[in-house]
C-alpha cells in the first residue's frame, strides 16, 4: 500500500512538520465539545421548538454564539462544529441536509446557518474566550438528491468548484469493506442521495482541494479540522491536505481493528483520529461484557499507534447510538464519561451527552439539545464541569501530565483503575460497569502515593490517607465512578474546599462533601444571626 508517492507525502509532511507539531501540542491539551449546529441552538434562543430528525430543526452559528457560556461552564476549552459549507437544498427520502455533510458549493457558507458576519461572530467570540474551533469537513464527495435508479444521473454543473464528470470517479456502488480500492474509488450510500465520489487521486482535484483548504482556514482563522470519511479517500491524498491546511486534524476513520487504525498515524497520514479502537470494546464492557477487552485494546493501541495522545477519546458522537440508548442507567453513563474525559487522548463529549439523551441511530441521536433546557443541574453536566476541572488543573501544574501515558492500576471483568501524571500530580481513576444497582465493598489500589499522602476522591469530596506502601482504600458502592488526586495537587484548584472521611456505604458516608461543606455554612450563618 506504501507507494513512493505516499513515502514523499510523508516525509514532506514530517520535515514540515514543526507548525504542525505546535498545533498537535495545544490540541492535545484541550477537550472538545462536539457541536451539531443545526440541533444545538436556535437565534431567538427558543426551548419550545418542536422537530422532525429528517429535517431542518432551526439552529444556527448565532444561537451557538449566544450560548457558549453552557459549553464554557463545563470546562470544555475547544468547540467541533459540523460542516459549514453550502449544501444541497432538495429533499430526499433519507431527509434533507441538516448536518451539513451534503456539499454542493464549498466556496459558499450554508445560509441555512446564518450569515458570513454570523459565522465570523462565532469564531470571534470562541478566540476571545482562548477557545479553539475545529470545523467538519468533507474531501471525500459532493452530493444530489438521487431517484435511486441506477446509475445516478448528477448535474455535475451545479457543483463548485468541482463542476464537471471528469473530477469524479465513475459511478459504482461500494460492496467489499474489506477493498480499500473498492470502499475509496465507489460511491458510498446510494440511496435517496448520490454521494458523487471525487477522484482524489487525480492532481486537479488534489490541489484544488488544498487550495481550498488553505483558503477556508485563513478566511474563517480556523483552529483544526475533523475530516469526515478519511478512510473514504486514497492514502497520498490525506498528509498532503492536511499540510496545505496548516493546522492540527482528526481523520474519521471508522475502525475497531488496531492495523487498520493505528497505520494512519505511522506512515503519517493522518495526526489524529477519534479514537474507535477503545468505543468498540467500551461499548461491550457497559453491555454485558467485561473490562479486559478494554485493557488489552489499550496495550494493543499504546505499542501499535505512534501518537494515543492525538486520539479523540469520545463515546458518544453523531454517527453512533447514544450511549443511553442501550442502557440508560445513570451510573453507568457517569463511568462512560469518566474515562473519555480523564483516559490519554484529546477528550470528545458530543452535545447532549451531558443531558443523557437516549437517541438510537442516526437521525435519532441527534435530539435538538434545547429540549434539555440547556440544564446545568443535569447529573452528567455536573460530572465534566468537575473532571474538566480536574484535568485541566493537573496540565497546568503539571508539564508532564499530558504525555504521561495512563497505566492500568486494576482491570477485571467489572473494573478498570487507570492511573495518569507523572507522581505527585496523578490522577487515580477507577470505572465500573456495576450499574446504580452496584454493591458496597472496598479494595485497595497502588496509585502511585507517599505513605501518609491525603488523597481525595473529588466526586464526592471524601478524603482517605495512604498506607505505609503508599495504597489506600477505595470504597465502591452504587457502581459510581472514583476518582482520586492527592490533596496537594489539587491546591488552588478550588475542588472539595472541604472534605470528610471516605467510608463505606454501611457506615454512612454518602459521598456529600459538598453538601456537608454547604449545611456547615447555614449553620454558621444561623449562629451569626443569633449573635446579632
Ligand atoms: C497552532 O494553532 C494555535 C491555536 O490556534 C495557534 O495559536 C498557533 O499560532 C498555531 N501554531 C503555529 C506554529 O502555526
Ligand atoms: C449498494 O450495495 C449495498 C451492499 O453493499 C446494497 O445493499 C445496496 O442496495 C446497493 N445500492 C445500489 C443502489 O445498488
Ligand atoms: C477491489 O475493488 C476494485 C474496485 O471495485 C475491483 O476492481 C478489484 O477487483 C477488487 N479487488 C479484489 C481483490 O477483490
Ligand atoms: C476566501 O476569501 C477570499 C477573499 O474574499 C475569497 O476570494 C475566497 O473565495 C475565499 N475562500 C473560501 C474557501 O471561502
Ligand atoms: C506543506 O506546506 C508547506 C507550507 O504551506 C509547503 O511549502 C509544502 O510544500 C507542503 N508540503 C507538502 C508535502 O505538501
Ligand atoms: C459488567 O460485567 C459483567 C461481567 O462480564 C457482566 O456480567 C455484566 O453484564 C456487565 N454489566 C453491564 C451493565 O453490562
Ligand atoms: C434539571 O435537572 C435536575 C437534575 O436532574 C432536575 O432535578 C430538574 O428538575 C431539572 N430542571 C428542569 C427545568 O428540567
Amino acid at each position: 500500500m506504501q507507494s513512493a508517492a505516499l513515502r514523499v507525502a510523508a516525509a514532506a509532511l514530517a520535515l514540515s512538520g514543526l507548525s504542525i507539531a505546535a498545533n498537535i501540542t495545544e490540541w492535545k491539551s484541550r477537550s472538545i465539545y462536539q457541536v451539531m449546529i443545526d440541533r444545538y441552538a436556535r437565534s431567538d434562543g427558543s426551548t419550545d421548538h418542536e422537530c422532525e430528525a429528517y429535517l431542518f430543526c432551526g439552529g444556527t452559528w448565532e444561537g451557538l454564539t449566544k450560548n457558549l457560556d453552557y459549553i464554557q461552564d463545563m470546562g470544555f476549552t475547544a468547540v467541533q462544529i459540523s460542516p459549514i459549507v453550502k449544501n444541497m437544498e432538495e429533499h430526499t427520502a433519507v431527509g434533507d441536509a441538516y448536518h451539513g455533510y451534503w456539499s454542493v458549493d464549498n466556496y459558499a457558507l450554508n445560509d441555512k446557518f446564518g450569515t458570513e458576519k454570523d459565522f465570523k461572530d462565532l469564531v470571534d467570540e470562541l478566540h476571545k474566550r482562548d477557545m479553539l474551533v475545529m470545523v467538519d469537513v468533507v474531501v471525500n464527495n459532493m452530493a444530489q438528491a438521487f431517484d435511486n435508479i441506477v446509475p445516478p444521473k448528477v448535474d455535475y454543473s451545479k457543483f463548485n468548484p468541482f463542476n464537471d464528470k471528469k473530477y469524479f470517479h465513475p459511478y459504482c456502488n461500494v460492496t467489499d469493506w474489506d477493498n480499500a480500492t473498492d470502499y475509496q474509488d465507489c460511491w458510498l450510500y446510494p440511496y435517496g442521495v448520490a454521494l458523487a465520489d471525487l477522484d482524489t487521486n487525480s492532481p486537479a482535484v488534489v490541489s484544488e482541494s488544498q487550495k481550498w483548504i488553505k483558503e477556508l482556514v485563513s478566511n474563517y482563522s480556523i483552529d483544526g479540522l475533523r475530516i469526515d470519511a478519511a478512510k473514504h479517500v486514497n492514502d497520498e491524498f490525506l498528509p498532503q491536505f492536511v499540510n496545505a491546511s496548516g493546522v492540527f486534524a482528526f481523520g474519521e476513520v471508522l475502525t475497531g481493528v488496531t492495523e487498520d487504525m493505528c497505520r494512519y498515524q505511522s506512515l503519517g497520514l493522518l495526526p489524529g483520529m477519534p479514537n474507535y479502537l477503545d468505543y468498540y470494546p467500551l461499548d461491550v464492557a457497559f453491555n454485558g461484557g467485561s473490562f479486559e477487552g478494554v485493557d488489552e485494546m489499550r496495550t494493543q493501541a499504546k505499542t501499535g499507534c505512534s501518537d494515543v495522545f492525538a486520539l479523540g477519546s469520545f463515546i458518544e458522537n453523531h454517527d453512533m447510538p447514544r450511549f443511553a440508548s442501550k442502557n440508560d442507567d445513570l451510573a453507568l453513563a457517569k463511568n462512560a464519561m469518566t474515562y473519555v474525559l480523564l483516559n490519554d487522548g484529546i477528550p470528545t463529549v458530543y452535545q447532549g451527552q451531558e443531558q443523557h439523551f437516549k437517541g438510537n441511530g442516526t437521525p435519532f441521536n441527534r435530539e435538538p439539545l434545547w429540549q434539555s433546557g440547556y440544564n446545568r443541574s443535569a447529573p452528567l453536566y455536573a460530572l465534566a464541569s468537575t473532571l474538566n476541572k480536574v484535568r485541566n488543573h493537573l496540565i497546568q501544574t503539571s508539564d508532564a501530565y499530558l504525555e504521561s501515558g495512563a497505566e492500568t492500576v486494576r482491570a477485571d471483568t467489572n473494573h478498570l483503575c487507570l492511573k495518569k501524571g507523572p507522581a505527585g500530580h496523578q490522577v487515580v481513576f477507577c470505572i465500573n460497569n456495576k450499574s446504580s444497582k452496584g454493591d458496597s465493598y472496598q479494595f485497595l489500589l497502588d496509585g502511585g502515593f507517599q505513605s501518609g499522602d491525603e488523597v481525595i476522591e473529588v466526586l464526592g469530596c471524601t478524603h482517605t490517607t495512604a498506607d505505609g506502601t503508599g495504597s489506600f482504600k477505595s470504597f465502591q458502592f452504587d457502581g459510581e465512578p472514583r476518582v482520586y488526586v492527592s490533596r496537594s495537587a489539587l491546591q488552588d484548584s478550588g475542588l472539595c474546599p472541604t472534605t470528610i472521611e471516605a467510608k463505606s456505604k454501611e457506615s454512612g458516608a454518602v459521598g456529600a462533601g459538598a453538601a456537608t461543606g454547604l449545611l456547615a455554612a447555614v449553620v454558621v450563618g444561623w449562629v451569626a444571626l443569633f449573635l446579632a
